[in-house]
């Protein structure tokens, strides 16, 4: 029994003389390279190791790291990539917005209106819809500050009118990512039964929607352009909550690395994301008559029904017809 504990001691001993020797390896490596010597480049020391570290004796060990290579690439990234990625993606959105506008213009009711309405969306999904898009709005105009601001608006308007207004800008970039969050949510909850995609959809996009030509392929409550924003939505909104509360509470799930990997995807998604939602905003609005009154009012015309979604029209017509319970007296 006394020679198994000596074994179990031996065994302990050596795992944690181990332990320690790993544990101090980091910073022996790093100081393989005398840093303070004048032979010594700076390259030298950045190929070293992945990062010079120190040692610091306050409780946040994030301190001690001196430099970190990989971050010049990010600051590349942030600084000037990041820049050309949303500046393409926008502007070139919007110039080519304009130009399907100038060339096919609005696509109109072609059997003009019929007098008649049907309810599209309730007031609760309305409410949804309008709250999400309020919340990003105002995420993209406060996160595009975040990319653009210094180098656009700051030489406009000037160092106290651009601390104060960006200092605003970023409260509400934090707050109201709550309730978009939440926004999104629903959306996914609410909208997915009519969204998974079918073989109605094959046929819409391979006859241009409609929308390139004069045609009017069959589609049910949401077309395969319409399952398409929907799906940006629910993922693209997936990926920049789930990324954006990781730069909200930094360095609680990963380290530096996956902080900015954090911002990569947070970034390129939502530059993205703002393109394609330009895309959405004009086609419910200046793009198709009669678009615009399914999430204002709810309703819309039965031609406008008939035309952008006859089958839905159809399954609502059917459920009409169809004859309603009896309502017996309770006994
Ligand atoms: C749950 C939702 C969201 C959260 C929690 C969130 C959070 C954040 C945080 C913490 C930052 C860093 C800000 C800073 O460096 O001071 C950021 C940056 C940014 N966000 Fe969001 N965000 C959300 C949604 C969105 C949406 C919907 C968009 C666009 C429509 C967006 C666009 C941006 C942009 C463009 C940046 C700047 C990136 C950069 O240049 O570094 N965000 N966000």
């Amino acid at each position: 029994m006394a020679s198994f504990a000596r074994s179990v001691r031996l065994v302990m001993g050596a795992w944690l003389f181990l332990l320690l020797v790993t544990a101090g390896s980091e910073p022996c490596r790093a100081q393989q390279v005398n840093p303070t010597a004048s032979s010594v480049t700076e390259q030298q020391l950045l190929q070293e190791s992945a990062r010079i570290q120190g040692r610091v004796s306050i409780p946040d060990q994030r301190s001690s790291v001196l430099m970190q290579p990989a971050g010049r690439d990010w600051r590349e990234f942030r600084n000037v990539t990041l820049r050309w990625i949303g500046g393409i993606a926008i502007l070139g959105m919007i110039a080519l917005i304009v130009i399907f506008y100038l060339i096919r213009g609005m696509v109109r009711l072609e059997g003009g209106r019929a007098g008649r309405t049907i309810v599209r969306f309730s007031a609760f999904e309305r409410f949804v819809h309008w709250m999400t898009a309020t919340c990003f709005i105002v995420l993209a105009i406060s996160g595009l500050n975040v990319t653009f601001g210094r180098p656009l608006l700051l030489p406009l308007i000037g160092f106290e009118n651009f601390s104060e207004w960006s200092l605003w800008a970023k409260y509400a970039h934090n707050f109201l990512s709550f309730p978009f969050t939440i926004g999104v949510v629903l959306i996914f909850l609410m909208w997915i039964a009519g969204n998974i995609p079918n073989r109605v959809d094959v046929d819409w996009i391979r006859r241009g929607g409609g929308i390139v030509g004069h045609d009017h392929p069959p589609a049910y409550r949401f077309n395969a352009g319409q399952k398409a924003i929907y799906w940006t939505v629910v993922i693209g909104g997936g990926l920049v909550a789930a990324t954006g509360y990781q730069l909200m509470f930094p360095f609680y799930l990963s380290g530096i690395e996956g902080m900015q990997l954090a911002q990569i995807v947070h970034s390129v998604v939502a530059m993205l994301f703002m393109a394609v939602m330009l895309a959405h905003i004009y086609i419910g609005t200046i793009g198709m008559e009669g678009a615009f009154e399914a999430m204002g009012s709810g309703t819309v015309d039965v031609n406008w029904a008939r035309e952008h979604h006859n089958l839905w029209l159809e399954e609502e017509n059917a459920r009409a017809r169809r004859p309603r319970p009896a309502v017996t007296a309770a006994e």
